[in-house]
């Protein structure tokens, strides 16, 4: 027959192991899902612009670029592809350039022109309205 006392110490231990269990499964499911690229899906963001483009058809932000030119819209990621560096436009050879490692991008597409960098910039949906906010940029 089995103290109560030890009873009781068995039941905690089997609830500790089962608990530990569960996060070494998890610290060992973690790594494994994102090397086969599984990735959680991130809310939308909507970033909204109240005011009207500046006459240059364009407005730099801290994560995109709009562009509003000719009757087109579009809305790329300052994000460079190689190592995440933080991308400026240069206006008189219309693309954008990377201050780390010099690649370069189209403004119009986000296609590399130069390397390192191999992938294009993310181009996000941009939604234009006639009345405030008159642009909306899902992120
Ligand atoms: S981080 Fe942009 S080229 Fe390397």
């Amino acid at each position: 027959m089995i103290p109560v006392s030890q009873s009781h110490s068995n039941g905690a231990n089997g609830k500790r192991r089962s608990f530990l269990l569960y996060l070494m499964s998890l610290a060992l499911f973690y790594p494994i899902a994102r090397f086969i690229g599984y990735s959680i899906p991130r809310k939308p963001n909507y970033i909204k612009i109240t005011s009207q483009l500046p006459l240059t058809g364009y407005l730099i932000t801290r994560d995109f670029i709009l562009f509003d030119k000719d009757g087109l819209y579009w809305a790329l990621s300052r994000k460079c592809t190689h190592l995440g560096c933080k991308l400026h436009y240069s206006e008189t050879n219309d693309i954008l350039e990377c201050p780390c490692h010099q690649s370069r991008f189209h403004a119009s597409t986000g296609d590399v022109v130069k390397g390192p960098a191999k992938k294009p910039l993310t181009l996000f949906p941009v939604e234009k309205r006639d009345s405030s906010p008159y642009y909306i940029v899902t992120t």
